[in-house]
């Protein structure tokens, strides 16, 4: 029954899975109940009839989810804690979890056999951390936590059971007087209010000790690790930078080309701009990394009204070859005279178009949407003019190869291409 990944997408496996998720949420809530209340149920004065309720419902509940589990058609390996553990060792595992210990055999030990259904809580744990790939380190985080309260609340139950019955009224004090030892004890602060006055008492302290111990240098070693991967865009952000700025000291540069690196960091932060995205897509396959390429790109895709015309088969394959470049304000994308190799697309911002005879008087001003550079490309001569940006642009980049390889492929885009080209130079001729 905790298996997750089965159900196909379909409505009906869809239903199918929202059922499952609400019940395995269901049982993993009444475990969590039974771990909590079948120990404290030792140590405290419960009434009689919350026991009978308690136990009857966990009877019921874990008696139904042995039968699910054990007809589940999909009791796959994977949805297993324990790697090779049998459909039968699983009923068997089940069956213990359920059965109705303090009715039959009332006060004995066996009682704590419930606890065995925390095995459901991890096996959920395990598969929600698989599936989830979001906010795993959280996860972690929050599970920690869960199985640390959980042993608090035993240790706490257990001192309460070695110091005997206690002339303090009231369920309440005595828990809290029990956790109370425990997390002093556990977090290894250790007041010393409450002490140990017997052997058992002393040995149960000295165990809690060590487990706190271990525990605390657990949390230390890992809770820089947990932080760090709660947001690692920041971590590589704030190392880049310290890179950064010892490389500008080291390499003496001068304050106003230092401003302008900050500043074209703080755009690319900004604009989310700062991960190489091709390696993340490079592990993905062929048709998923087309899709999700599709989707970075759409502000483009959907901005070029050429694009818009052009067929899904042309879409794909530039989105899949154009690349995502940045230029700052004054920056000069093109320079009349040079080779050129590429040409561009306007994601965002704003370009001038500047004569080649003073490289200052302002041809045409070019926006979102528009391409330049592709006349020296469809004419194989050196750039016409320069190309300097306003303000920010995100830019994507088209080489010449792939530029010549898609007008083949793609006629009307080539043909629309070809007449901006026409009239752009028919422009500067008079
Ligand atoms: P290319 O010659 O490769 O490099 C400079 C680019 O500026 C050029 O291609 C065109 O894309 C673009 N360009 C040139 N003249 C104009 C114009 N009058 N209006 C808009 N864009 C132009």
């Amino acid at each position: 029954m905790a298996s997750e990944g089965g159900a196909g997408t379909e409505p009906s496996g869809r239903r199918e899975l929202a059922r499952r998720r609400i019940w395995n949420g269901w049982i993993a809530i009444c475990a969590t109940t039974a771990a909590v209340t079948v120990p404290a149920a030792f140590v405290l004065d419960l009434p009689s009839t919350t026991r009978i309720a308690l136990e009857l419902i966990f009877t019921v509940m874990f008696g139904v989810d042995a039968l699910v589990t054990w007809r589940a058609r999909d009791f796959a390996s994977d949805s297993l804690l324990i790697p090779g553990l049998s459909r039968v060792s699983q009923l068997v595992v089940d069956l213990l979890a359920a059965a109705p210990f303090e009715l039959l055999a009332g006060g004995s030990l066996l009682q704590i056999l419930r606890v065995l259904k925390l095995q459901r809580v991890a096996q959920l744990f395990r598969l929600w951390r698989l599936n989830e790939i979001r906010r795993t380190a959280v996860l972690r985080l929050v599970f920690f936590l869960y199985w640390m309260a959980l042993l608090t609340h035993w240790l706490a139950c257990g001192w309460i059971a070695l110091r005997g019955p206690a002339p303090d009224p009231g369920n309440f004090h005595r828990y809290v007087a029990g956790l109370y030892w425990c997390v002093t004890t556990l977090s290894t602060v250790g007041y010393g209010d409450v002490t140990p006055e017997n052997d058992a008492q002393r040995l149960y302290a000295m165990a809690t000790m060590m487990l706190g111990v271990g525990v605390y240098g657990f949390i230390i070693g890992n809770v820089a690790t947990i932080l760090a991967h709660i947001d690692p865009g920041r971590v590589n952000r704030l190392h880049r930078m310290e890179q950064l700025s010892t490389f500008m000291a080291y390499r003496n540069i001068p304050p106003a080309l230092r401003d302008r690196i900050g500043a074209y960091y703080r755009h690319l932060w900004q604009r989310r701009l700062d991960h190489d995205e091709t390696e993340i897509l490079g592990r993905l396959p062929p048709g998923l990394r087309t899709d999700v390429t599709l989707f970075l790109k759409r502000d483009l895709l959907q901005a070029v009204p050429m694009f818009r015309e052009a067929g899904d088969g042309f879409l794909r394959e530039i989105a899949l070859e154009m690349k995502p470049v940045v230029f700052m304000p004054g920056d000069h994308v093109i320079w009349a005279g040079d080779h050129g190799r590429e040409m561009y697309f306007i994601s965002r911002g704003t370009v001038d178009v500047l004569s080649p005879e003073d490289g200052v008087t302002v041809l045409n001003r070019l926006g979102q949407g528009d391409f330049f550079g592709e006349m020296a490309l469809l004419e194989n001569a050196p750039r016409g003019a320069s190309v300097r940006a306003v303000d920010y642009c995100d830019l994507y980049r088209l080489d010449a190869h792939l530029f010549e390889r898609i007008l083949a492929a793609h006629p009307t885009v080539a043909a629309e291409i070809r007449a901006q080209a026409q009239a752009r130079r028919s422009m500067r001729q008079d």
